[in-house]
């Protein structure tokens, strides 16, 4: 049985979605506990409510990054966790701290990266004039939302979209991305070579949610 960490800074929801798929896929898998950087994160509520281990390391109690790293990697390693996984934790960590989790840290990040990293990806998105926009789970590398890509959901980016329709639509499809690509982990099925994420036996890494675009009344072909 593989035991999961997840890290949390606010809602949950993509936490939530790990927890209901592992409940109810019958995953080699169970969570372990979830940890916040702020006491007040509205996920630590549903954890609690359904007998998940929870604790707080408030990064405002701590000088500086690696202090804050140190005391999360504390926190963490008291579940002795075979995957650490990243659901809207907001905080950038130090590279010592990636490399204690090395090949077993996983992130969301809502783009398809490599475009967009860092904040206001759908707002980037749509003041770059791009169609296709999406989400990615990827390993965690010390480089900023790179890492080997595990699974990728594209949308396509309808003509009156705004940062928060696009947050919205993606979210649905995090939701889906996300357990499957931790369920692939802790079933032993991802293995990477140089960089590139492989799942065996072969599933598709690319989920479509593709509307094919409404276009607005009286559009010409
Ligand atoms: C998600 O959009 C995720 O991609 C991003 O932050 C958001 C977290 O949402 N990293 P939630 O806390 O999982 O509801």
């Amino acid at each position: 049985m593989k035991k999961i960490v997840i890290l949390i800074s606010g809602r949950g929801s993509n936490m939530e979605a790990i927890v209901q798929a592992c409940a109810a896929g019958g995953w080699p898998a169970r969570i372990a506990a979830v940890i916040s950087n702020r006491p007040e994160a509205a996920g630590l509520q549903f954890a609690k409510d359904h007998g998940i281990a929870t604790s707080v390391v408030d990064h405002r109690q701590h000088p500086d990054r690696a202090s804050f790293d140190a005391a999360l990697a504390e926190a963490i390693d008291g579940y002795a966790p075979d995957l650490v996984v990243l659901a809207g934790f907001m905080r950038i960590l130090t590279t010592g701290f990636v490399d204690r989790y090395a090949g077993r840290l996983l992130n969301i990040h809502p783009s398809l990266l490599p475009c967009f990293p860092g904040l206001n990806t759908h707002k980037q998105a749509l003041d770059a004039g791009v169609k296709l926009h999406g989400a990615t789970v990827h390993f965690v590398t010390p480089e900023l939302d790179h890492g080997p890509i595990v699974i990728q959901a594209a949308l396509d980016v309808l003509p009156l979209d705004t940062p928060e329709s696009l947050a919205v639509r993606l979210l649905d499809c995090e939701h889906l991305i996300y357990p499957r690509a931790v369920r692939w982990f802790v079933e032993g099925r991802l293995q990477v070579q140089n960089g590139v994420v492989h799942v065996n036996p072969a599933e598709p890494q690319l989920l479509m949610a593709i509307s094919a675009g409404v276009p607005a009344a009286g559009a010409k072909p």
